[in-house]
């Protein structure tokens, strides 16, 4: 099963609506047992996560070598071997993983060795156990379709090991910014929002399917590997490699998994007065000044989680802290317990990305048109994070944003459903926030406070939709917020001046 770009798509493999397109068991004349979907039918990205089956660990054997002095392009070597623990929610024929750019050499469901062919035509299926790969990077389509023998009865867990690897690059998401395993000069920048864990592990990768994680990374000798959660293990060096195990016990979306490579240097660790450690990871080759600025930033952590926990509840993971590396995304990432920064770490980003843990990460998307439910409270948490630290009120940022002229197509975006190329729209970021602004000044500061507590614990380890957080806010407030919604998340014109005061 060669990596064949612009493979023919078999029908079956790459039915775009996703789960829907898959008939339902035991309707008459259809097969008891089917083809997995190859999306979970998010509208925005219909092939990310897969049908029929729930994963519930990966464990991720990674071998890198960073291209180091090489001429550009950046590209390094993976060679990987990911060990997935999955169950089949429906009698399964066969299923798929997403898996770009990299090649499957060999897989074997619970021990039985699989055989590689290549992707059937269209309407074909070929019988017994293989496995078949494809990559169609105009479509956007990539698809690792599993045939394990036995089928999967439904209910039943078992062991998928694929061996993989290839040459990394820098790729890109829909809309052209770098994001999934970035290929840096020293090592890797990974940041996967929304669908580029595919990019690096067979995954089902959206939100909906949280698994836990476990990393054994070994890279080339004073090269530094940071992953998600804690250490599991010392490094272990020997031949001129060193073996970096992380372990992340909580239920992580693949968009939130991270295994970034560098040279790194460790802080001292800290800890929040609630005692969560902290572990932050700095490029040796940041320039000076924004080495002074991303430790100014990352003092203010231990404080920051403080101040989260008190509004919205216990700190959800095992562990914090950051990575800032010396090549630049663009932006940062709330990787979970871990998030990213390019070349330096601000003090605005870093609640940000710390407010993400609980808004994005304990409670993710169920869609991707859910995003501004992440972007929306990160931004708000850090107008409060603002207000604390005597900056500005949560006020005075709401009307600063709100005062201004804007243009038309401004306001024409709804941030309740902005597309697959408008999620980190600033309008997101900013109105999203605004639309919490004005929800506190709505419900009352403490139907506010008590709404988000109830979100975080009722959608916990889980995600959830725009309308549920409606209802949430309705229960809390006895308010009917229709309208309120409405205006906020989907009209095309600047909401009314009811929530200003100032400005
Ligand atoms: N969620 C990130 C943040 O809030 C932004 C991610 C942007 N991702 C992308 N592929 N452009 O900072
Ligand atoms: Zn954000």
């Amino acid at each position: 099963a060669g990596v064949r770009a612009g493979a023919a798509l078999t029908a079956a493999a790459v039915t775009v609506s996703g789960a829907a397109a898959v008939a339902a068991p035991g309707k008459p004349g259809s097969p008891r047992y089917q083809a997995g979907a190859p999306g979970v039918g998010d509208a925005y990205f219909p092939y990310a996560g897969n049908g029929g089956y729930d994963v519930g660990h990966y464990d991720l054997d990674l071998t890198y070598t960073p291209p180091g002095a090489a001429p550009a392009p950046l590209e390094g070597e993976m060679d990987a071997v990911a060990t997935i623990e999955l169950t089949a929610t429906r009698d399964l024929d066969r299923f798929n993983l997403d898996l770009r750019g990299l090649e499957a050499t060999a897989v074997t469901v619970d021990g039985t060795r699989l055989t590689a062919v290549d992707a059937p035509a269209a309407g074909r299926t070929v019988g017994g156990p293989v496995f078949w790969q494809v990559q169609d990077d105009d479509a956007r389509v990539w698809e690792l379709t599993v045939q394990p023998r036995p089928k999967l009865k439904a209910g039943t867990t078992v062991e998928v090991v694929v061996e993989y690897g290839g040459t990394t690059t820098r790729p890109t998401d829909v809309e052209g910014a770098l994001y999934g395993w970035v290929t840096t000069r020293d090592g890797s920048l990974v940041a996967n929002e929304p669908d580029g864990a595919m990019t690096w592990f067979p995954a089902s990768d959206h939100p909906t399917d949280k698994a836990t994680f476990s990393y054994e990374i070994t890279v080339p000798e004073g090269k530094v590997a940071v992953a998600n959660g804690l250490p599991a293990a010392e490094p272990v060096t020997a031949d001129g490699w060193t073996t970096w195990a992380w372990d992340a016990p909580d239920l992580q979306a693949t968009y939130l998994a991270t295994a970034s490579v560098g040279d790194f240097e460790q802080l001292p660790a800290s800890q929040s007065s609630s005692g969560v450690p902290i572990l932050d990871f700095l490029d040796t080759d940041l320039g000076a000044a924004g080495r002074a600025t991303s430790e100014a930033s990352l003092a203010r952590q231990p404080e920051m989680i403080d101040v989260f926990e008190d509004l919205f509840g216990d700190y959800p993971f095992v562990a914090y802290g950051s990575i800032v590396d010396d090549d630049s995304l663009g932006y940062a990432l709330e990787t979970q317990t871990r998030p990213v920064y390019s070349r330096q770490a601000s003090e605005g980003t870093v609640a940000h990305e710390l407010a993400h843990q609980w808004f994005g990460n304990a409670v993710s998307p169920q869609r991707w048109q859910d995003i501004w439910l992440n972007e929306g409270w990160a931004t708000y948490a850090t107008w409060i994070w603002n207000e604390h630290r005597g900056i500005r009120t949560a006020q005075e940022s709401y009307d600063s944003w709100y005062a201004p002229a804007r243009n038309d197509a401004y306001w024409a975006l709804p941030i309740g459903d902005p597309g697959p190329t408008g999620l980190f729209a600033g309008q997101v970021y900013n109105r999203g926030a605004a639309t919490l602004h004005a929800l506190r000044v709505e419900v009352g500061d403490e139907a506010f406070f008590a709404g988000a507590r109830l979100w975080l614990e009722r959608y916990d380890d889980s995600s959830a939709t725009s309308e549920d957080f409606q209802a949430v806010y309705e229960e809390v407030s006895g308010e009917d917020l229709d309208d309120f919604f409405d205006t906020w998340l989907y009209a095309d014109e600047k909401p009314p001046a009811t929530w200003t005061t100032g400005g």
